[in-house]
């Protein structure tokens, strides 16, 4: 197996690879972040500039909406020294991914199909992680399923998660239905590039159903810089049910004022005397002009995808100012997105 050297531009920051595995994971498995959701190929949140060297996708993956030069890092794999420009990406190693049991503290329903879990990750593991970034769950088989924290990071190794039941969903109902305090779960991580930027610029928090968790977790652990900046929060579901944590979002607007709440529904829910339709769709009628705003969307992929294209083509969004995790599931993977099999040469 060659191994080549893979530099991210313009930090310097090197680490090894080899057309076995792709150039994010490799990059993780150092403790470099470039920017990444879902690892699967359908996001397009790893999209790099290639700045020299060659690389390769697995035979059968196409990639959609990607520019020449340009590669999704999650699923390229190199050929040679490869260097991406990624500004995002620090001179010096931070988080490391780490794999550990968790056991379940607790679990209960929030609503009917959204189960909240609280695990303990043995601090003992090394694990940590930023607010917004999420966490894989390993299953028997090796597959897995990703899950954003929702609560403030913690030294004693705490997470929690919303987990929604999806109709025909094998791991989501397991929890809905099956999982029980003391049971394991094998995890890894963090993953993730989507965190609050330090800026001083006004926030939109766009959410629909279970993306309500990577933004609740910025919010317990930045509440006051949030709020200090200006922030509408705009939480989208079908039924009121859906919006499974109101109380928690209203306790935090009394507390600073800086932080708004526009619940949204796009179904219909008798005595609804708010605000409907879908949710992004609340967001332009409220801020027409949004150059002066970072938006941080997550959940349901069709929306993000909506709102990052809306936002950035109508209403004056710079698409760097676009930070989203897309809640993609084996539903959404492009049909062509199968193992990785031989690389095939694709750019230099
Ligand atoms: C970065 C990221 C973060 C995420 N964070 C969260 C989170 O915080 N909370 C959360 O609830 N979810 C989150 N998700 C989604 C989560 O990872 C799972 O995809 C989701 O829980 C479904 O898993 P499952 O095993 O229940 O469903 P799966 O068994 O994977 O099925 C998913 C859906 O596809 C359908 N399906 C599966 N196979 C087929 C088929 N062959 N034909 C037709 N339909 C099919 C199922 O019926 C189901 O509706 C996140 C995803 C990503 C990428
Ligand atoms: S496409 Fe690579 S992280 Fe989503």
């Amino acid at each position: 197996m060659s191994t080549f050297t893979l530099t991210f531009a313009p930090a310097g920051a090197q680490v090894a690879c080899s057309a076995e595995g792709s150039l994010l994971d490799a990059a993780l498995a150092a403790g470099y972040f470039p920017q990444h959701s879902c690892r699967r190929g359908e996001c397009n949140a790893c999209e790099a500039k290639v700045l020299c060297g060659e690389v390769a996708y697995p035979a059968g993956f196409v990639p959609e909406g990607v520019s020449a030069h340009r590669v999704l890092t999650c699923q390229a794999r190199a050929l040679s020294d490869v260097t991406l420009e990624a500004p995002e990406v620090a001179a010096t190693p931070g988080q490391r991914v780490v794999q550990s049991g968790a056991r379940v503290l607790e679990i209960s329903h929030l609503s009917s199909d959204v189960a909240w879990l609280r695990l303990q990750v043995p601090p003992a593991s090394g694990f940590s992680f930023h607010p917004g970034q999420y966490v894989d769950v390993v299953l028997r088989d090796g597959s897995r399923r990703s899950y954003s924290m929702a609560n403030a990071p913690a030294a004693d190794g705490i997470i929690e998660l919303h987990v929604r039941a999806l109709p025909g969903g094998r791991f989501s109902n397991h929890v809905y239905q099956k999982v029980k305090p003391r049971d394991m779960l094998r995890i890894e991580g963090p993953f993730g590039a989507f965190r609050l930027q330090d800026t001083a610029a006004p926030l939109i928090l766009l959410a629909s159903g279970t993306g309500y968790a990577p933004i609740a977790s910025m919010l317990k652990a930045h509440l006051a810089t949030i709020a200090a900046r200006g922030a509408v929060l705009y939480w989208g579901g079908n039924r009121l049910a859906d919006l499974y944590a109101i109380e928690e979002i209203e306790a935090m607007q009394a507390q600073h004022p800086g932080l708004r709440f526009v619940p949204v529904l796009s179904g219909s829910d008798a005595g609804w005397t708010g605000r409907t339709g879908f949710v992004h769709e609340a967001v332009v009628q409220d801020f027409p002009g949004l150059s002066a705003h970072e938006v941080y969307a997550c959940g349901n992929p069709l929306m993000v995808d909506a709102a990052r294209q809306v936002f950035t083509r109508k209403h004056g969004l710079d698409e760097d100012n676009f930070f989203s995790d897309a809640f993609v599931t084996s539903l959404t993977l492009r049909p062509e997105a199968g193992p990785p099999a031989q690389p095939r040469a694709l750019a230099n």
